[in-house]
């Protein structure tokens, strides 16, 4: 398959390990060049090197209009474009019932996985794809389709970035596709509580696929809808998650 990735510029947010590193690796094995962001710079910097001389950083807080102005600002000067925008930076400080949220940690859930794929979605459109055209990868999760004990405020946002990318994929039709990915359970840092001290293997268990992700395997999805493999899709969002929701916790 040609992706057609080959001297595209991507920017992705929160790619200094897990997804986000992953997407990064893999469309530079595509030929695109790439820059990452991330809060730490170390991070950043470390993940850079390791994907290979096509990958830049900036440290930044995707929450910041600042930090996201400068990266933009960083990749348009090294790149002259961004034809992909991944955003895939997200947090979960909050694990409880929706009705004991409190404000501080409901409004950083909504700043970091809604507001700000919104505003770097405006940057990117405004600097370079209302006129060069692209395609807006956001990673939402399977999370937006159920309810949950624990974190039904990271869900709801998560729901709502799903609504997002229909929304915008019509506003910024025809040039710019917007689409995203909903993912189960990945062995990441973020989803550490989730997975460590066996409890990854009954989850794994619990789906038809009976393993939980692999970066890699979301990677290859961005690939894909950021890629011409896809110029015909928009708005959508793809369930990447080993048949998760299809069982939902049971054992198939
Ligand atoms: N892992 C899963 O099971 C799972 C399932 C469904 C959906 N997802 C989604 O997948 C995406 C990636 O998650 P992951 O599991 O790969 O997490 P991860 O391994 O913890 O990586 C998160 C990345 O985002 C960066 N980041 C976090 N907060 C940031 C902020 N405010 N500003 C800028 N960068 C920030 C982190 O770097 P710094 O800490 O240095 O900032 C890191 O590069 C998220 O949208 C998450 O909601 C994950």
């Amino acid at each position: 398959m040609d992706t057609g990735l080959d001297g595209k510029a991507a920017l992705v947010t929160g790619g200094s390990r897990g997804i986000g590193k992953a997407i990064a690796a893999a469309f530079v094995a595509e030929g695109a060049r790439v820059m990452i962001t991330g809060r730490g710079a170390e991070g950043c910097e470390a993940a850079a090197a390791s994907i290979g001389p096509a990958c830049a950083w900036i440290a930044g807080n995707v929450n910041r209009p600042d930090d996201a102005e400068a990266a933009i600002a960083a990749a348009m000067s090294r790149f002259s474009a961004i034809d992909i925008l991944v955003n895939n930076a997200a947090t979960n400080p909050y694990a409880g019932p929706v009705i004991d949220a409190d404000l501080p940690r409901w409004d950083k859930t909504m700043a970091v996985n809604l507001t700000a794929p919104l505003v770097w979605s405006q940057l990117a459109w405004r600097h370079s794809m209302r006129e060069r055209g692209g395609a807006i990868v956001n990673i939402s999760s399977v999370g937006a389709f159920k309810t949950s004990d624990q974190y039904g405020v990271y869900s709801l946002t998560k729901d709502a970035l799903i609504h997002l990318t229909r929304q915008l994929a019509v506003e910024l039709a025809p040039g710019v596709r917007v689409n995203a990915i909903a993912p189960g359970l990945v062995r990441t840092e973020m989803a550490r509580t989730l997975w460590e001290g066996g409890r990854g293997e009954i989850i794994a268990d619990s789906y038809p696929l009976k393993r939980l992700g692999e970066p890699a395997d979301l990677a290859n999805a961005a690939v894909f809808l950021a890629s011409e493999a896809s110029s015909w899709m928009t708005g959508q969002t793809l369930v990447i998650d080993g048949g998760g929701l299809l069982t939902d916790g049971r054992n198939p």
